[in-house]
C-alpha cells in the first residue's frame, strides 16, 4: 500500500527500533506493554526457548538502542 506495486501487497516494512525504550506500548497494536512482553511473544511464536539469561540480555540490548 505504500509502494503502489502489486507485488507488494501484503508485505511488511520492519519498525526502526532507534530509541525503542521511550515509545511503548510495542506491535501495531500495542499488544506489547513492555520489551520483555516483545521478547517473550517472539519466543513464544517461534519456539525459540531463550533462557531467562537470554530474554534479560536482550530486552537490555534493546533498551539500550
Ligand atoms: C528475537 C528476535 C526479534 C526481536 C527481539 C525483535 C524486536 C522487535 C520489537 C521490539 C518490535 C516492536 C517495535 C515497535 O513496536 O516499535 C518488533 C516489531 C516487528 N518486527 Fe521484530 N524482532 C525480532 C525478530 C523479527 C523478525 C525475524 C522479523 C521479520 C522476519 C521481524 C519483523 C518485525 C515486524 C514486521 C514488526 C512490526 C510488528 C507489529 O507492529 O505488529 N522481527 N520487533
Amino acid at each position: 500500500m505504500i509502494t503502489g506495486q502489486f507485488a507488494d501487497v501484503g508485505k511488511f516494512k520492519g519498525p526502526i527500533l532507534r530509541g525503542l525504550a521511550a515509545r511503548a506500548p510495542y506491535l501495531h497494536n500495542g499488544s506489547a506493554q513492555t520489551l520483555t512482553d516483545v521478547v517473550d511473544f517472539y519466543d513464544s511464536r517461534f519456539h525459540i526457548g531463550f533462557t531467562a539469561q537470554e530474554k534479560s540480555d536482550l530486552v537490555a540490548f534493546l533498551s539500550s538502542l
